[in-house]
């Protein structure tokens, strides 16, 4: 039972792209997982194959129409009846990594790839469809958000890393950022690697870590800090 990927998409030959490549390359062809795209133009129903129209109520840009969407749609749910459905547009819900693991331990996921202005409302009061934004910012379209979601999915499926933790104690598990990291040569362009993480006294070394991780947490993540400060201060103090 690999973990399957159905992708709704106006450009099918985006995929697998950098998914066809390195770890997650590998573990396709392995088939640990597996991808399809459906080519959201053949469920149009003119000749031009128009799959979007202008916005109600105006403004700029094109809006991808409900029927053509729920037409694909509904052709990868008779396929997958089990699998979630997800939308990649910017006014989803934020992908964490908690739904990343989540999602890794599922079947899989129907992604629907958006483009233009956006999708008619209505597809999502009608289909049981999760919108997700992968971040604050605009990508020309959803392809690039899937990729990224599954890429984060598919190396935490069993066998597709190399052991390393199987992603635990990582970044936004322990709510923090991660370390920072040094390998050899010792010395580079005048600088060393810290002594403590060369004098093998794993206890130092721990506290140099974890010192490091929350300098770095309060400077660049303080929306992290914060939840990580409040979760501190509400945990019963430690015996010793
Ligand atoms: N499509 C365009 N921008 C996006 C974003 N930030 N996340 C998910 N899908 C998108």
């Amino acid at each position: 039972k690999p973990f399957s990927a159905s992708i709704l998409t106006l450009y099918p030959e985006m995929f697998p792209g950098p998914l066809g490549h390195s770890l997650a390359g590998r573990a396709l062809e392995n088939n640990i997982w597996s991808l399809e795209t459906v080519a959201i133009r053949d469920f149009a129903n003119d000749r031009h194959h128009t799959v979007d129209d202008t916005p109600s109520g105006g403004g700029a840009g094109m809006v991808m129409r409900a029927d053509i969407l729920a037409r694909a749609l509904d052709h990868s749910c008779e396929k997958h009846p089990d699998l979630p459905i997800l939308a990649m547009t910017p006014r989803g819900y934020p992908l964490t990594q908690s739904k990343v693991r989540q999602l890794s331990e599922g079947a899989g996921a129907i992604i629907i790839c958006g483009r233009f202005e956006g999708m008619d409302e209505r597809l999502f009061e009608k289909r049981a469809i999760e919108p997700v934004s992968i971040g604050d910012y605009i990508l020309s379209g959803g392809e690039m958000a899937a990729l990224t979601l599954l890429d984060a999915c598919i190396r935490l499926i069993p066998g597709v890393m190399g052991k390393i933790t199987s992603g635990e104690d990582e970044s936004f598990e322990t709510g923090l950022l991660e370390y920072p990291q040094y390998t050899r040569p010792v010395e580079w362009e005048g600088l060393s690697i810290p002594e403590v993480l060369r004098s093998g006294n794993h206890a130092h070394i721990k506290a140099w870590r974890q010192a490091m991780a929350e300098r770095d947490t309060r400077l660049r993540r303080p929306d992290l800090w914060e939840r990580y400060r409040s979760v501190q201060a509400s945990r019963p103090l430690a015996r010793n």
